[in-house]
């Protein structure tokens, strides 16, 4: 926690140093490596690629982990493929599967087909979900990825795995340690690319877990907006929880997107 302080005490102290100059010559905070494009070969791969591919979709491009992790913003996910079968059954259940695979594509789609308890959207009762549609939006999986977060999740969950790798998806996405990322060139790249989207309603994007942030200009100042992103448990929007939004963008940002993205918000009136 000392040490966490210290970075947030240090990033805040690099910006506010920086922030006066213009934007040529501000140092870059050094970000996690983000996915990279690569194409797959998708004839040469066996089942337990696909398996680990799913994986890493789950955990990077598909911004799974943004919710389902261990702070209770969403159902852990790692036994889920076993309770499909009562899923199916129970009457509250509204889509259309008709075994464990189709329930996972569904879910990740069209997730209020079910909504598990308690998770629901506030004030629906459980019956509308927060979770975005995967395969749209800024997340947008296409349907190779899908298939190969739900062989994941078979695969995790102890089910039969019963996906087939496609052999016609001509693209495929995939993480890889490589060059420093370009800095993000607008914005709206910047928040499609971070996934802010998934939780936030702002740009384009109808996130419904945090704050609507299309008039956040008109409401709070550069200052508390950065402090916002940089430390989000600072302070908490009422009617919000703490530990919901990602503690860590300070590091996956560069000092000049972190000001690109503070002009921004305070823009929105
Ligand atoms: C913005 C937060 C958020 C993101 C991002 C998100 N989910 Fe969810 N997800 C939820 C919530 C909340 C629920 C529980 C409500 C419901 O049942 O829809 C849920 C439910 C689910 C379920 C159904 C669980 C069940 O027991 O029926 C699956 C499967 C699932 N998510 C998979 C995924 C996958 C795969 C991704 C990434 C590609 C993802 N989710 C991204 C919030 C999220
Ligand atoms: C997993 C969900 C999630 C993601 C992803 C997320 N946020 Fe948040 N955010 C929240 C929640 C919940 C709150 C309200 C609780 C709080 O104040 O920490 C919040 C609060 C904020 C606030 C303060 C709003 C106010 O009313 O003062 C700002 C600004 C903000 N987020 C910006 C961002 C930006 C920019 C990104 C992307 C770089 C982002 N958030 C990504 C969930 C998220």
């Amino acid at each position: 926690m000392r040490q966490f302080l210290m970075v947030v005490a240090f990033t805040l102290l690099t910006v506010g140093l920086f922030a006066g100059y213009s934007n040529f010559g501000i140092p870059q905070i050094e970000p996690a490596q983000p996915p990279k494009q690569e194409k797959i070969d998708l004839g040469a791969m066996t089942m337990d690629k696909f398996i680990a591919l799913g994986e890493k979709i789950f955990n990077g491009k598909g911004t799974c982990t943004l919710c389902h992790n261990n702070l209770g913003r969403a159902p852990m996910l790692g036994g889920t493929a076993g309770l499909v079968p009562k899923r199916l059954v129970d009457p509250r259940y509204k889509g259309e599967a008709t075994n464990v695979e189709e329930y996972l594509i569904e879910s990740f789609v069209k997730p209020s087909a079910f909504v598990v308890a308690g998770f629901g959207k506030k004030g629906t009762n459980d019956t509308v979900s927060p979770m975005p549609d995967v395969s749209a939006g800024s997340i947008r999986l296409n349907d190779a990825e899908i298939k190969a977060v739900v062989a994941y999740l078979q695969d995790s969950g102890g089910a039969e795995v019963t996906v087939k790798i496609p052999t016609d998806a001509p693209e495929q996405t995939e993480q890889t340690e490589g060059e420093p990322r370009a800095p993000f060139e607008t914005p709206e790249q910047a928040i499609a690319e971070l996934g802010c989207g998934a939780c936030h309603k702002v740009a384009t994007e109808e996130g419904e877990v945090g704050p609507d942030l299309t008039k956040i200009g008109g409401l709070r100042d550069k200052a508390y907006l950065r402090q916002a992103i940089l430390d989000p448990n600072a302070d908490i929007t009422e009617g919000f929880e703490k530990d919901q939004m990602p503690p860590d963008y300070g590091a996956q940002m560069y000092a000049q997107e972190l000001e690109m993205m503070v002009d921004y918000l305070a823009g929105l009136k």
